[in-house]
C-alpha cells in the first residue's frame, strides 16, 4: 500500500486483474477490430504488435514506476521525483485532462452500449428488419433523451464502483468481472467459429494488405496501442501507486501487456467471421458493431439473441472497468486536495456527465450537432483528440520525463523491489528503449501523422 491515504491493491492478482481491466474495453472490442481491418489487417496487426510489445509495455512499467516509487497522483508524482522542476506536474495535468475527455466520449459509446444491451434482452432489436438498423442506431444516438438515460445509469455504476474505494471497489468488481468477460468472449468466439463461411472473416482479419496501411494507419496503430493499454494519461501511475510493495512490475506488466492483446485478438476472431458468414459489410467502421452485427444476431435466429445480449453484456462489462481507472484517476487527484473520495467522485462525475451529454448531442444529426470546430462535429473531434492525437502527446512527454529526467538508480531500484527481484540484462534493453526508441519512434510517427 504505496499510496499516503492507504488504499492499494490488496494482492497482484488484484493489481492485473484491475489493470487490465482498465486496459480492456471499448478500445479492444469496439476500436480494434474496425481499425484493423481498414487499414490492411494482417499488415496492421503487425506494427500494432510492435508499438503495444515495445512502447506500450516499456510506458505501462514506466507509469508503474512512477506510481509506487512516489505513491501520488499524476499532478503530484513528477514534481516529487524532479523537485527542482516543478513544471513536470504540467505533464500530470495534461494527463488528466485527456482522462476527462476520454470518459466523456467513454460514457456515450458506453451509454449506446448499455442501451443495445437492453434492446437485446427485451426482443427490440430482434424486430427490426436487416436493413432497418441503419436508421435505427442513427436515430437512436442523435435523439436527446434515451443516450442520456443511459449515459447517467452507467456512469452511476461507475461511480458506485469508485465510492466503494480501491480495494473493496475497484479490486473486487474487477476480479469478479474479468474472468465473465473472458468466459463470453470465448463463447462468441467459437460460435462465429463455427459458421460456415468463418475463415473469409479470419483472413480480413489476419491476411497483410500493406497497400492499405498509410501514415495514418501507423498514427492510427500507435494511438490504438496507447489508448487500448490505457497508458501515456497517467491512469497506470495512478494504478502503480496502489500496487503492492513486493509486486513484480515487470511480470505484472507483462500480464497486462497479453491479456490485453489477446482480448483484441478475440474480439476480432468473434466479429469478422460472423460478418462474413452473414454476408455482411465488414468496412462498417464505428458503426460495425450497432448497425452490422445486429444483422448477423437476427440471421442466428433464437441462438443469435442470446448471442447478442451476450455480447452487448460483455462490451458494457469492459467498457465499465475502463471508465472505473479514468473516474479514479480524476477522484484521486481531487480526493488529494482534501475533499473526501465520495465528494471527488460525484463531483467529477457530475463534471464529466455535462460534457458527455453535449457530445452525445452533437452526434450524427443531433440537436447540437451544429456545433462544430473546424468540420469536424464535436463528437467526431473528442474521437479523434481522444483515439489518435492526444495519447501519443501525452506518452512521449511521460517517456521523455521518464528516460532523461528521472534517476535511473530510482528506476532500477524500483523495479527489481530494492534489489530484490534479478533483472540483469533487461535493465540495460529497458533503459535502452525508454531513452531513445519509444521518444524516437512517437516523435517521428507523431509529426509524420499529423502532417498527412
Ligand atoms: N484502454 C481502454 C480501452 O481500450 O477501451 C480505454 C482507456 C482507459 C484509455 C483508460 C485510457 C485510459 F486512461
Amino acid at each position: 500500500m504505496a499510496t499516503k491515504s492507504g488504499e492499494g491493491f490488496s494482492s497482484t492478482f488484484g493489481a492485473i486483474m484491475a489493470a487490465a481491466g482498465s486496459a480492456v474495453g471499448l478500445g479492444n472490442i469496439w476500436r480494434f477490430p474496425y481499425i484493423c481491418g481498414k487499414y490492411g489487417g494482417g499488415a496492421f496487426l503487425l506494427v500494432y504488435i510492435c508499438f503495444v510489445f515495445f512502447i506500450g509495455m516499456a510506458l505501462m512499467m514506466s507509469e508503474f514506476v512512477i506510481g509506487r516509487r512516489t505513491g501520488e497522483d499524476p499532478m503530484k508524482a513528477y514534481p516529487k521525483l524532479r523537485p527542482n522542476k516543478p513544471a513536470w506536474r504540467f505533464v500530470g495535468l495534461a494527463g488528466l485532462l485527456t482522462c476527462f475527455l476520454i470518459l466523456a466520449i467513454y460514457l456515450v459509446i458506453s451509454g449506446w452500449t448499455l442501451n443495445y444491451f437492453w434492446e437485446s434482452l427485451t426482443g427490440t432489436l430482434a424486430g427490426i428488419s436487416d436493413d432497418g438498423f441503419g436508421k435505427h442506431f442513427s436515430e437512436f444516438a442523435s435523439s436527446a433523451g434515451r443516450p442520456v438515460v443511459f449515459v447517467v445509469l452507467f456512469l452511476v455504476f461507475t461511480a458506485f464502483v469508485i465510492i466503494g474505494g480501491v480495494e473493496k471497489g475497484i479490486e473486487r468488481v474487477s476480479k469478479l468481472l474479468m474472468p465473465i468477460l473472458v468466459v463470453l468472449l470465448l463463447v462468441l468466439c467459437v460460435r462465429s467459429l463455427t459458421l460456415d463461411g468463418a475463415s473469409e472473416g479470419l483472413a480480413y482479419l489476419f491476411h497483410p494488405d500493406f497497400s492499405k496501411l498509410t501514415g495514418e494507419g501507423i498514427l492510427a496503430a500507435l494511438g490504438q496501442a496507447l489508448f487500448s493499454l490505457s497508458v501515456g494519461m497517467g491512469v497506470m501511475i495512478v494504478y502503480g501507486s496502489y500496487l503492492p510493495v513486493d509486486d513484480n512490475i515487470m511480470k505484472t506488466s507483462v500480464w497486462i501487456t497479453v491479456c490485453d492483446f489477446a482480448i483484441a485478438i478475440l474480439a476480432g476472431i468473434a466479429i469478422f467471421p460472423a460478418v462474413f458468414a452473414c454476408g455482411q459489410d465488414p468496412t462498417g467502421g464505428p458503426g460495425l458493431v450497432y448497425q452490422v452485427l445486429p444483422v448477423v444476431f437476427n440471421s442466428l435466429g433464437t441462438v443469435g439473441r442470446v448471442f447478442s445480449v451476450v455480447f452487448f453484456l460483455l462490451l458494457s462489462l469492459a467498457a465499465l472497468t475502463s471508465a472505473i481507472s479514468l473516474l479514479e484517476a480524476l477522484t484521486q487527484w481531487l480526493s488529494s486536495e482534501k475533499i473526501g473520495r465520495t465528494m471527488s467522485a460525484i463531483v467529477m462525475s457530475v463534471a464529466v456527465v455535462v460534457l458527455a451529454v453535449v457530445a452525445s448531442f452533437s452526434f450524427g444529426d443531433g440537436i447540437m450537432s451544429g456545433l462544430k470546430v473546424g468540420n469536424l462535429q464535436l463528437f467526431d473531434l473528442l474521437d479523434k483528440l481522444t483515439g489518435t492525437i492526444l495519447p501519443p502527446i501525452c506518452a512521449l512527454m511521460t517517456i521523455i520525463f521518464f528516460g532523461w529526467f528521472m534517476k535511473k538508480d530510482d528506476i532500477i531500484d524500483e523495479l527489481s523491489n530494492h534489489g530484490t527481484v534479478k533483472i540483469g540484462y533487461f535493465k540495460v534493453f529497458y533503459y535502452f528503449l525508454v531513452r531513445f526508441v519509444a521518444p524516437a519512434a512517437l516523435l517521428v510517427v507523431l509529426i509524420s501523422g499529423l502532417i498527412n
